[in-house]
C-alpha cells in the first residue's frame, strides 16, 4: 500500500518490516478518542482560517461518518494502515477525497498518539473510579447483612483478638477508597493537552491551542512542546493505581482463599463463583480468587514494561513509545475484569458464623481482656501480661479456654480476679468494649461507616462530573 509518508522514498518497506513496526493490532483501540482529537484540531483550524470553514466543515463530517462506519464495523484496518491514525486518515480520504489531506495541517502524529492516550487515560482512570465504588458498595453490603457476626482478627496470621465481620471488611473498603482517590488524582494528571506540539518544536501555524484544550475538555495544557510529545507519566500514574489495586484485590483474593478452606470454612462462595475437580468428585474450588491472586503478576509487568521503555529514553519521541499501548491496555482489561469478578463474587458470599465462632473459642482470643481487666484492677501491664500468660499456659495444659477455668483456679495467683470477668472473656463483650476512634466496637463501626459512605458520596459526586 502507498504510504502517507512515502515522498523521499525510492523503494517499499519490506512485508515483515511492515508488519514489525505497526500497531494497529494494538492502536486501533483508541479509534475513538483519535477520531476525537481529530475534529477538535480541525475545528480549530478552521476557526483561526488555517484552512477553510468549508473544508473544515467538511473534513468534520467525514471523520463522523468515518467513526459510524468503525462503530458499525462496515470498514476494518489493514496491517498496511501501520496505525490507527493512518488508518482514520486513508478512511477519511475514501470518504471525501483529497481535501481530507488539509486535516494533518500543523500537527504531528507525535502530539496526535500523545492526545489520544491522555483522552485514553481519563476515560479509563474514570470507570475504574466505577467499578470501585461498586465493590465498596459491595462490601458496604455484606456488612450491613451481618452486623452482629464475630470472628477472630488475626497477626501472623494466628489467631489475635475478637473482630466484627464489618469490621475486617471496611478496612478493604479503605483500601479501595484510597484507589479511588488515586485514580482521581491519576485522572487529573492525564487531564492536559499535548495538541500543537506538532512533532516536537511547535508549529508555523497560528493554530490556537487553548481553543482545541477546552473543546476537548482538557482543563490544562503542556507548557513545553517537547515534554508534550515525551511524556508518558501520566499512564505511569495510571498504571502504578492499578498495581496498587491488583495488589489489594490479591489481599481480599487470598483471604478468600484461606476462609473458604476446610481449615477456616469462615465463608461460603456461591456456587456460580466456585468450580469443581476433574478427578476428585468433593472439590469446590475458590478459582476466581486464585485467578485475581494470579492475574496481579501482568498488572506489575505493565508498569515495569512502561519503566523500563522509559527509562534513558532521549527526547522527544522515539519509536520506543509505541510500546506504551499493549501492556496498559492489557493491564486495564485485566484489573477491570478482577475488579467486577471481585464484586460479583462478594455480593453472593456469606460468613459462616459457626465456625467462626468456634475459632474463637480455640483460640484464646481473650486473653488481652484478661490481661486489661487486671490492669484496670491497678496491676501493671507488663505484669498483668505474664500472669495471663501463665494461665494460658496452664488452660493448654488442661485443653480449656481461659472461660472454662473455675474462678478458684484464676483467682489462686490473681487475687483481682472476680465473678465479673466471665462477662470479660465473651467475644462479643470483648469487641463492644473496643470503642476507641477506628476500633471493632458496634458503636465505633458505626462513627466509621458513616465516615466511609462520605467518602464513597465525594467519589460518586466526583463521578457525576468526570471529564472520562
Ligand atoms: N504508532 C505510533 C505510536 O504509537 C504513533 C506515532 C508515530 N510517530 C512517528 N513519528 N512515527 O507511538
Amino acid at each position: 500500500m502507498k504510504k502517507l509518508w512515502d515522498g523521499r522514498f525510492t523503494a517499499g518497506t519490506l512485508p515483515e518490516v511492515e508488519a514489525f513496526l505497526a500497531s494497529i493490532e494494538v492502536d486501533h483501540l483508541l479509534v475513538e478518542f483519535d477520531i476525537a482529537g481529530s475534529i477538535a484540531h480541525c475545528s480549530m483550524l478552521g476557526a483561526c482560517g488555517i484552512i477553510t470553514a468549508s473544508d473544515a466543515s467538511a473534513i468534520v463530517s467525514g471523520l463522523r461518518a468515518v467513526l459510524a462506519k468503525i462503530t458499525s464495523q462496515s470498514v476494518a484496518y489493514t496491517a498496511a494502515d501501520e496505525d490507527v491514525h493512518m488508518w482514520v486518515e486513508r478512511l477519511l480520504h475514501e470518504e471525501i477525497g483529497p481535501v481530507a489531506g488539509k486535516l494533518h495541517t500543523g500537527r504531528s502524529r507525535n502530539d496526535q498518539v500523545a492526545v489520544d492516550t491522555h483522552l485514553y487515560a481519563r476515560a479509563v482512570g474514570t470507570s475504574l473510579v466505577q467499578l470501585l465504588v461498586a465493590l465498596q458498595r459491595a462490601l458496604l453490603n455484606l456488612c450491613d447483612s451481618y452486623p452482629q457476626t464475630v470472628l477472630p482478627g488475626y497477626t501472623h496470621l494466628q489467631r489475635a483478638q475478637p473482630i466484627l465481620w464489618s469490621h475486617h471488611l471496611m478496612a478493604y473498603a479503605w483500601m479501595f477508597q484510597r484507589d479511588c482517590d488515586r485514580m482521581r488524582r491519576a485522572v487529573a494528571a492525564a487531564n492536559i493537552c499535548p495538541l500543537g506540539a506538532g512533532a516536537l518544536a511547535g508549529t508555523t501555524f497560528a493554530i490556537d491551542r487553548e481553543l482545541v484544550a477546552s473543546s476537548l475538555k482538557f482543563d490544562a495544557l503542556y507548557e513545553n512542546s517537547i515534554d508534550a510529545v515525551a511524556d508518558r507519566d501520566y499512564l505511569l500514574d495510571i498504571l502504578s493505581g492499578l498495581s496498587i489495586v491488583m495488589m489489594h484485590l490479591t489481599r481480599l483474593s487470598e483471604e478468600l482463599v484461606l476462609w473458604t478452606s476446610a481449615e477456616f470454612a469462615f465463608v461460603r462462595l456461591a456456587d456460580t463463583y466456585c468450580t469443581g475437580s476433574s478427578i476428585m468428585p468433593q472439590k469446590r474450588n475458590p478459582d476466581c480468587a486464585e485467578l485475581i491472586r494470579g492475574k496481579c503478576g501482568r498488572v506489575y509487568g505493565a508498569l515495569f514494561n512502561l519503566l523500563t521503555t522509559l527509562k534513558g529514553l532521549p527526547l522527544a519521541y522515539n519509536k520506543d513509545l509505541q510500546e506504551d499501548k499493549e501492556a496498559l491496555f492489557d493491564a486495564v482489561s485485566t484489573t477491570r475484569r478482577c475488579l467486577s469478578i471481585m464484586t460479583g463474587m462478594l455480593t453472593t458470599a456469606a460468613p459462616r458464623e459457626e465456625n467462626m465462632a468456634r475459632a474463637l473459642k480455640e483460640g484464646f482470643v481473650n486473653a488481652t481482656e484478661l490481661a486489661d481487666y487486671l490492669a484496670a484492677k491497678g496491676v501493671p501491664f507488663r505484669e498483668a501480661h505474664h500472669r495471663v500468660g501463665r494461665l494460658v499456659l496452664e488452660c493448654e495444659r488442661q485443653g480449656l479456654g481461659l472461660e472454662d477455668m473455675p474462678l478458684s483456679d484464676l483467682a489462686e495467683a490473681n487475687p483481682e480476679i472476680d465473678q465479673d470477668v466471665y462477662d470479660v472473656l465473651k467475644p462479643l463483650t470483648a469487641v463492644r468494649r473496643r470503642l476507641s476512634r477506628g476500633g471493632t466496637a458496634p458503636d465505633a463501626i458505626a462513627q466509621q461507616r458513616t465516615y466511609l459512605e462520605e467518602a464513597i458520596r465525594g467519589s460518586e459526586a466526583w463521578l457525576a462530573t468526570a471529564p472520562g
